[in-house]
């Protein structure tokens, strides 16, 4: 069920900033992942972990019961794919066919495994009609999702994504959520994505950690961490917004409730079951 495991990883910078300071994590197998927690706490430092980029100070990951050490760099370059940031860092070649070619060509695949591979990555991300145009052309949501196609061509079992939404306007963001889920869901890859936006976390994931000082504070469900108001404000975190609406109709108005609904359709589910408890209490 563990497909990757993050034991007790240290990472020092040249300068000497200790980025990480011993970070456990188990990542499931199929799970959609979360990494939340403010500025500077470590959350590009240990994604970069994830696929050998950087190498522990101290502590190990461990893919498939194997330690990275035992492993050809290129397997886990492979099989763990990484969506940087800055969508600028990670496209270099002139067009989108030649860049989410690269990587498989890399593998040495044949030209027709290439090409196969190449229009399964862009018909994934619905980027098709873009093959052929050159990386100055398209926007910066259509590169982000040519450097999704870069690593889908690759056949990840793990996609990291750091802050993917981090830049899109509204509409993109939904449209990249529903992508990433839809690779979570339909196609199994195990999803491990860092996010400052907490009103996506219980929409579209499955559990979260919380990172803070080069720690990881807590891992659990949505529910879970989202009930525990302390730890939430320690990490200079929020409550999603709909959430933090309940909470003040609870705690402000009285209006009781068992758990705290996160997301719209938990909040008005509760709400519509409230008012028709009401008028069946008004009409007897
Ligand atoms: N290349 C670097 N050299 C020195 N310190 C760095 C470098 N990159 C990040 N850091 C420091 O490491 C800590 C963690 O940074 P980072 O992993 O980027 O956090 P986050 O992604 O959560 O914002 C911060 O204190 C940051 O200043
Ligand atoms: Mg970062």
């Amino acid at each position: 069920m563990v497909i990757l495991q993050i034991r007790n990883i240290q990472y020092r910078y040249h300068d000497g900033t200790y980025a990480l300071r011993g970070v456990s994590l188990d990542i499931r197998r199929g799970e959609f992942l979360a990494i939340l927690g403010p500025n500077g706490s470590g959350k590009t430092t240990l994604l970069k972990h994830l696929n050998g980029l950087l190498k522990p100070l101290a502590g190990e990951l461990v893919l498939e019961q194997k330690s990275f050490t035992q492993y050809a760099s290129r397997e886990i370059f492979q099989r763990v794919g990484i969506v940087f940031q800055d969508p600028n860092d990670q496209l270099f070649a002139p067009s989108v066919w030649e860049d989410v070619a690269f990587g498989p060509m890399n593998l040495g695949l044949s030209r027709d495994e290439i090409a196969h591979r190449v229009d399964e990555a862009l018909s994934l991300v619905d980027m098709m009609l873009y093959a052929n145009k050159t990386i100055d052309a398209l926007s910066y949501g259509q590169r982000k999702r040519i450097c999704i196609a870069g690593v889908l061509a690759m056949r990840p079992e793990i996609l990291v994504l750091d802050e993917p939404t981090c830049g899109l306007d509204p509409a993109g963001v939904t449209s990249l959520m529903t992508l990433l889920k839809e690779l979570n869901g339909k196609h199994g890859i195990t999803i491990i994505m860092a996010t400052n936006m907490v009103d996506l976390v219980p929409v579209y994931m499955d559990r979260l950690a919380i990172m803070y000082q080069g720690n990881l504070l807590r891992i659990g469900t949505p529910e879970e961490i989202f009930s525990n108001m302390t730890e939430i404000k320690y990490a200079c975190l929020e409550l999603p917004q709909i959430a933090l609406l309940m909470k003040i109709l609870r705690d402000e108005e009285n209006l009781q409730m068992n758990t705290l609904p996160l997301t719209i359709g938990e909040a008005r589910k509760f709400l519509v079951h409230k008012i028709n408890c009401n008028n069946l209490t008004i009409v007897t």
